[in-house]
């Protein structure tokens, strides 16, 4: 029996999964964001770790004889944001999250101290990455940067509460600007562009390796009679990868969470930090991921259905299962600034093209619409770099919408394919590392993917008319 806890951004989730694959339980707890200023997003670690153990106090209640049986336990959480540590290794300041666009200005100071970033890291300096966050503190929190004894991404410090130890793995490590993507290690150069050094970072391993076990005490608490293995882990999205047997070159996958992506594994660095391309390590080893990474995709449905008073399936359901015809109105969906592929923590989002013909339906169906332009967006940023992307599979929240992926398949003009629900998702693949570290299995018999339960294909005159709209919704974006 394996364990997967994802620190989300929105919730904490646990699953537990049996020998056969199968999830058995799954709890989830809710967390909230703090923004102290706009444009800022800010969590308290101790309310991630009270959520972590209220998922497992829950699991305890009802499913004890399988908490007794679990062997190894996978992290999976939110990249980028430092948690940075004093020497009573507790957390100085709340942790600084991914969509946090405070650092902009310290972007360019870090390129400029380390003009060899992008080519060892594989990726633009950007706010939501860690580094910039460190140069934002020692600026603006001095005494914090001093007193900073250890910096660790967020499932790390879960890890660190489990187990008393300190060890990231590669992929959430190249959420950091810290890393050499390539060589898989640390960046001392880039570490010291940052004022840090090696002392102040945990050791690096891949997802898949062991990586500390469960303290005595939680084993007790939680009637973990093996004592698990904690597995080395990952960020969500390579996790979620992972989850879904995204493990071979060219198994591109679109995520449709609160955030968005399209990713695509490759067996090699093809980095274009120039069009915002994210690059990632790969949770197994020897793989890499590129990422065209968008801040607010689901979540733009969420804010629409808020917005107007009504429950997203309350605004979905009058739209049918496909679209007649693009919408009269466009969205930007901007909502939280941009990473691909304008890399703009100031851009916001916009409607265009109102009239007082505009109905709820025309609206909500430019919110799903402009979501999907931005995802072409993203897949061009990454076929730039010569890489071919001529199907995708959905996952997240969003992707249990026929209408969304009806319109994704035709704005990106591609097949789009949705996966069985309950086997998917960052916690599993998190269970799924667990495994891998337990047993040491061979990846690819472990992380099999999941049924495709739909298929949903692009329409010619459907795919034209987008092709045809998609010139005139790129230009409605301008910098602020
Ligand atoms: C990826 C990214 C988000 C976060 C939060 O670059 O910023 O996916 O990991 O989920």
């Amino acid at each position: 029996m394996y364990l997967g806890i994802d620190l989300g951004t929105s919730a904490v989730k646990t699953v537990l999964v049996d020998d056969a694959q199968r999830v058995v339980a799954s709890r989830s707890h809710a967390l909230t964001i703090d923004v102290p200023q706009p444009g800022w997003a800010e969590q308290d670690p101790a309310a991630w770790i009270a959520a972590v153990f209220a998922t497992l106090d829950a699991l305890k209640i009802d499913h004890a004889g399988a908490l007794a049986a679990v062997d190894g336990i996978g992290l999976s959480g939110q990249m980028h944001g430092p948690v940075l540590l004093g020497a009573d290794m507790t957390p100085l300041r709340p942790c600084i999250l991914w969509n946090d666009g405070r650092s902009a200005a310290e972007c360019a100071v870090l390129e400029q101290r380390w003009p060899a970033l992008r080519r060892i890291t594989g990726n633009k300096a950007m706010p939501g990455f860690a580094a910039p966050k460190l140069v934002w503190i020692n600026e603006h929190e001095p005494e914090i940067f001093a007193a900073t004894r250890l910096v660790l991404l967020p499932k790390a410090y879960v890890r660190l509460v489990l187990s008393g130890e300190a060890i990231e793995d590669v992929s959430d490590a190249s959420g950091s600007l810290w890393l050499d993507v390539a060589r898989r290690d640390w960046s001392d150069d880039g570490l010291a562009a940052t004022g840090l050094s090696r002392v102040q970072m945990p050791r690096l391993v891949e997802g898949c390796a062991p990586a500390g076990r469960l303290r005595n005490d939680l084993a007790e608490r939680w009637g973990m009679t093996r004592r698990p293995l904690i597995a080395g882990g990952a960020g969500d999205n390579p996790a979620g990868a992972v989850g879904i047997g995204a493990i071979q070159p060219g198994a591109t996958f679109i995520t449709l969470g609160t955030s968005g992506a399209v990713i695509t594994p490759t067996e090699a660095v093809t980095a274009n930090p120039g069009r915002v391309v994210h690059t990632f390590c790969h949770a197994i080893p020897a793989m890499w991921l590129q990422a065209g990474a968008m801040l607010s995709a689901a979540s733009c449905l969420a804010w629409i259905a808020r917005l107007l008073g009504a429950s997203e399936a309350e605004l979905l359901a009058p739209l049918g299962a496909r679209p007649a015809a693009p919408s009269q109105v466009s969205f930007l969906p901007y909502l939280a600034g941009e990473r691909t592929p304008h890399d703009d923590p100031n851009a916001r989002g916009l409607l265009d093209g109102l009239s007082h013909a505009t109905d709820r339906n025309a609206v909500v169906q430019a919110v799903l619409e402009g979501v999907a332009f931005a995802l072409a967006d993203c897949r061009d940023a990454l076929t730039d770099t010569g890489l071919v992307i001529s199907a995708a599979d959905a996952i997240g929240g969003g992707s249990r919408s026929d209408l969304w992926l009806a319109i994704l398949a035709n704005v990106l003009n591609i097949p789009i394919h949705r996966l069985a629900e309950g086997e998917t998702g960052a916690a599993f693949g998190a269970a799924r590392l667990a495994r891998l570290a337990v047993t040491g299995e061979a990846v690819a018999s472990v992380c099999t993917a999941p049924a495709r339960t739909a298929t949903f294909l692009p329409d010619a005159a459907l795919a034209a008319a987008y092709a045809e709209r998609q010139p005139r919704w790129r230009q409605l974006y301008r910098p602020r």
